[in-house]
């Protein structure tokens, strides 16, 4: 099961990939969670990222692109994976496409989680990660509006998209993905 998972901050990429890796039995990619431990590790890519995090902008799509393809290629990634966070831009959707059709292992499908934002901003700012400060918080739904938004059209054209409702309980948004997944 190869599965991606767009989102604005705050829709549930996280929460449901956790549960979905336990069902799948396939790794949890969050790009978020590996800057964050590149930064907090003081690597190369940590130090690039760093800044661009704390402002609530992308990191730049090279960054990125060094980070998750490496990681793509680790042996536990054959199964399938479960991509929370990229791609963010559609640089990076072509990127991934070349890579898929380099290893012939297409996608399966994109799952876009649709929020509503005001329900976004209560759930960051009511878990406290160093980026969930409001006014950076807005700045990372500018950039999901204006980078990230059009991914989700890129997957739209080749037919994979499901956009699902996330304003539900977790439980409930979980069932919608699995339905989703069952046709
Ligand atoms: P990233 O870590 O991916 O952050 P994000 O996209 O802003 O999303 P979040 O992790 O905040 O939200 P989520 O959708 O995972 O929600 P969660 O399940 O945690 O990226 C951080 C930064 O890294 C970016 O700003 C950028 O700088 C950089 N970056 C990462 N990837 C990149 C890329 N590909 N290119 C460039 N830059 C990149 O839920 C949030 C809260 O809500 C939790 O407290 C949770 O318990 C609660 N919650 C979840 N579901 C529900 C529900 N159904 N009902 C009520 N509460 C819920
Ligand atoms: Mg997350």
């Amino acid at each position: 099961m190869r599965l991606i998972f767009i989102g604005p901050p705050g829709a549930g990429k996280g929460t449901q990939c956790l549960r979905l890796t336990e069902l799948f039995g396939v790794p949890h990619l969050s790009t978020g969670d590996m800057l964050r431990e590149a930064v907090q590790d003081q690597t190369k890519i940590g130090r690039l990222a760093q800044d661009h995090m704390t402002r609530g902008k992308l990191v730049p799509d090279p960054v990125i692109i060094d980070l998750i393809f490496e990681r793509l290629d680790r042996d536990d990634c054959d199964p399938g994976y479960l991509l929370d966070g990229f791609p963010r831009t559609v640089s990076q959707a072509e990127s991934l496409d070349d890579y898929v059709r380099g290893v012939g292992k297409p996608l399966d499908c994109v799952i876009e989680l649709q929020v509503d934002e005001d329900k976004l901003v209560t759930r960051v700012l009511g878990r406290g990660r160093e980026d969930d400060k409001e006014e950076v918080i807005r700045q990372r739904l500018v950039a999901y509006r204006e980078q990230t938004q059009s991914v989700a059209e890129y997957y739209q054209q080749q037919g994979i998209l499901e956009r699902i409702d996330g304003n539900a309980t977790p439980e409930e948004v979980f069932d919608r993905i699995k339905a989703a997944l069952d046709q």
